[in-house]
């Protein structure tokens, strides 16, 4: 059997999100600025690399991996990747996910099923066309919403990510939470946090979500239920509602005590925080040592994991908490 492996505050780390590209065809205000400088290529891992990284983290004792990007389903060939990683399943990995905005799911959706997928998490952050259209800067709703019900249809567990924001989809929340309910979905809100700069002062829609769940409460009162899920969201039920809604609120209420995860950029970087720039850079060792070479960055990187992020949003901050973008580590 193998060793659970734990971080130098004594984490439990069994969670791996892998960003297979930083590229995506949407630019979310709150994630990406208008105009983004993608990596070059080659300096991007290939799909083998980073199945050949995959299988070196599960025998070394991760057993959850969530696919994210930029957005994974760009990738070309993604669904090889996804079936090689799925091998894994009930043989080591519990669970394969994917976080994804859901333009591309129309042609995915059976993919993943196959794969061993049963669930998925799709970023929705209004239904309102235009308005929808003005946060991803161009993304059609219409398309969105058939690769949403496409990918339930086959079967897969659905939970929406909905980024709270003041001012943009405020209003949208309560009428969001039932329109899950009754398309079979379940909704996480997500407090907005200071990656990379956006071209925008996240200041202006920052929306605390104390304030959202007592709004909710007023009309749906909610029950914390214990379920989790491996990931910072805790979890309630609604009353009256099947829909379970989940609040990630790295701002509000920190998590960050019960972390289990790291993450691993498309450059093959391994972020032990989502707030912090520090990393280790797997692809060199890997290019150069192979595999070998890799295994004992592994607990160096485990070592170097910080207790918590320290994001900070208004209160005269001005500058991010780091100048890499959401879109690089995935979330
Ligand atoms: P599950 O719990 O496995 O369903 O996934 P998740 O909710 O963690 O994953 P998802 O990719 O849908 O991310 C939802 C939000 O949680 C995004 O805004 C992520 O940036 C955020 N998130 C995920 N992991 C962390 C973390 O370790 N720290 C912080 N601060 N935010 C995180
Ligand atoms: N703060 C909070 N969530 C973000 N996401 C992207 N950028 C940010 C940010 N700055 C969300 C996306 C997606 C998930 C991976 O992260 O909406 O659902
Ligand atoms: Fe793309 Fe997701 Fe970032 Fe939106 S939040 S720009 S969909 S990576």
């Amino acid at each position: 059997p193998r060793t659970p492996l734990t971080d130098g505050l004594g984490r439990r780390i069994s969670y791996l999100r892998i960003s297979v590209t930083d590229r995506c065809d949407l630019r979310c205000r709150y994630c990406m600025a208008e105009r983004m400088q993608f990596l070059p290529k080659n300096q991007v891992l290939t799909l083998e690399e980073i199945a050949l990284l995959a299988d070196l983290f599960i025998a070394r004792g991760i057993t959850r991996i969530r696919l994210t990007g930029g957005e994974p389903l760009v990738r070309r060939d993604i669904g090889d990747l996804v079936r090689r990683i799925g091998r894994h399943l009930g043989n080591g990995l519990d669970e394969l996910t994917l976080t994804t905005n859901g333009t591309r799911l129309v042609d995915h959706a059976a993919t993943l099923v196959d794969a061993g997928v049963r669930r998925i998490n799709v970023s929705l952050d209004s239904r309102d066309p235009a308005r929808f259209a003005h946060v991803t800067r161009g993304g059609d709703i219409a398309t969105v919403l058939h690769g949403i019900r496409t990918a339930r249809d086959a079967g897969l567990a659905i939970k929406i990510n909905m980024v709270a924001l003041k001012g943009v989809n405020e209003d949208e929340i309560l009428p969001m939470l039932r329109w899950c309910d009754a398309e079979g979905l379940d909704l996480t809100l997500i407090e907005t946090m200071p990656l990379g700069d956006t071209g925008e002062d996240r200041t202006d829609h920052y929306l605390p979500l104390t304030q959202v769940a007592a709004a909710i409460d007023a009309a749906h009162p909610l029950t914390p239920v214990s379920d989790r899920t491996g990931g910072p969201a805790r979890y309630h039920r609604v009353d009256g509602l099947r829909a379970r809604l989940g609040l990630i609120t790295p701002l509000t209420q920190n998590f960050c005590a019960d972390c289990n995860r790291i993450r691993m950029t498309c450059e093959g970087k391994i972020f032990m925080c989502l707030g912090h720039e520090d990393h280790v850079d797997f692809k060199a060792a890997l290019r150069d040592g192979g595999l070998d070479a890799v295994e004992p960055l592994i607990d160096r990187a485990l070592r170097l994991k910080p207790a918590r992020h320290d994001f900070r949003i208004g209160a005269g901050e001005t500058a991010p908490a780091t100048r890499r973008h959401m879109s690089v580590t995935g979330g």
